[in-house]
């Protein structure tokens, strides 16, 4: 099976701005964005964002409920949640998504108790979430929508999901409400989360040669075994190369990869396989993931770069659906230190912690440069 039209499109990459990041959504009050992302606030003020008033903040008798989850207990009882919870004590964990080249998945998670509905915001008949228990050991309930980005109309979805775009990028956006009541929403009550992918122009086209001008901080480069830019197909089980390279725009000139998933999705069941993680191959991928090293390049303009260059075997997950990637990244302001591999070669260690940047889906992005 010739698979080179998935490699040639599967390069996207997206990123997840369902969780908190102030980088994206600032900080309220005069707090300040820090480098990882979090709000330092300015003095008087208190909560994830800065969003509540120092003096309104309540303890003893006027805070006789406990704000779970790292809240904060403000005017009577009532709790400001850190950006990972939710509910009148903190006691829902939140969402996630997963953007994919065919479609977006959003998760959203209850406590087992919440006898409330989960909603695209407009509601549209057909594009209903499913509702089913996570897990024994956590006792909550995931509500899972999987949706085509398809605008037209034969996605039942269609109304749901806004579409922005820009010379570089395109945003499909969705949001959602968690209403404490069936078939209600109230807006003192209840919340809308707002889901995005974002997914740059034409590094799915072009990987292969991408000429475009550097907006994101990674740039991803196919090679075939003469590590030349990879132009015709892959048959599974062909050996070929992927090059991460940090760009200027990530001011950086090293990166790592920390962990990597495939996945793909097919009738709106999402099959993933682990590749890596915490900087080493996973003893289960090694027959497709042969390697991973820190190799070193140039840019255009001369400058030394320390990119990362996986080896792998064509594979596909699911008959002929398209293979997508996620990845976290690490940058380095050079090369980034070695991480020892227990079962291969040592590959890169953590001297001291830098964020990562998550690309692609599931809780724990951090977007941070
Ligand atoms: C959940 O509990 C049921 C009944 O105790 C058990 O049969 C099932 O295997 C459990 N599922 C998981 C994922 O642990
Ligand atoms: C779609 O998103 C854009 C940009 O975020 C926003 O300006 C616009 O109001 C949104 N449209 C709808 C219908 O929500
Ligand atoms: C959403 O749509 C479904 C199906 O059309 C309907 O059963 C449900 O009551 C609606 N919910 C809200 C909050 O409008």
């Amino acid at each position: 099976m010739n698979i080179l039209t998935k490699l040639t499109i599967f390069v996207l990459m997206c990123y997840v701005s369902a969780k908190y990041n102030c980088k994206m959504d600032g900080c309220q009050n005069g707090g300040k964005c820090t480098y990882f992302g979090n709000c330092e606030c300015a003095h008087g003020y208190v909560g994830y964002d800065c969003g509540v008033q120092m003096a309104l903040r309540s303890f003893g008798p006027s805070c006789t409920i406990k704000c779970l989850n790292g809240g904060t207990c403000f005017n009577t009882n009532m709790c400001y949640c850190t950006e990972s919870f939710h509910g009148n004590r903190c006691q829902y964990q939140k969402e996630n998504i997963q953007c994919g080249l065919e479609g977006i998945q959003i998760t959203i998670m209850t406590s087992t108790k919440f006898q409330g509905e989960v909603t695209t915001k407009p509601n549209s008949t057909g594009c209903q979430f499913s509702n089913f228990r996570a897990s024994n050991a956590t006792l909550l309930r995931s509500y899972r929508l999987i949706t085509p980005l398809s605008l037209q109309t034969t996605n039942p979805c269609h109304r749901a999901i806004n579409r922005t775009v820009t010379p570089d990028k395109v945003t499909y956006s969705i949001d959602v409400a968690v209403s404490e009541k069936e078939g209600v929403y109230n807006p003192l009550r209840d919340r809308i989360v707002n889901f995005k992918c974002v997914y740059p122009r034409r590094i799915g086209e072009g990987s292969t040669q991408d000429n475009t001008q550097s907006y994101t901080p990674v740039e991803l480069l196919y090679l075939d075994t003469r590590l030349q830019p990879l132009t015709q197909g892959v048959q599974e089980g062909d050996v070929f190369y992927i090059d991460f390279s940090p760009t200027t725009e990530s001011g950086t000139n090293g990166l790592q990869v920390i962990s990597m998933e495939a996945f793909s999705v097919h009738n709106g069941k999402v099959t993933t396989f682990k590749m890596i993680e915490k900087g080493c191959i996973l003893p289960t991928a090694e027959s497709r993931v042969k390697s991973m090293k820190q190799v070193e390049g140039t840019r255009p303009n001369g400058e030394k770069i320390h990119k990362t260059r996986i080896e792998m075997t064509a594979f596909s997950l699911y008959g002929n659906s398209y293979l997508h990637f996620n990845y976290d990244l690490k940058f380095c302001p050079g090369a980034c230190p070695e991480i020892r591999c227990i079962r291969r070669q040592p590959i890169q260690p953590t001297q001291h912690q830098q964020p990562y940047h998550h690309f692609g889906g599931g809780p724990g992005l951090n977007i941070v440069i």
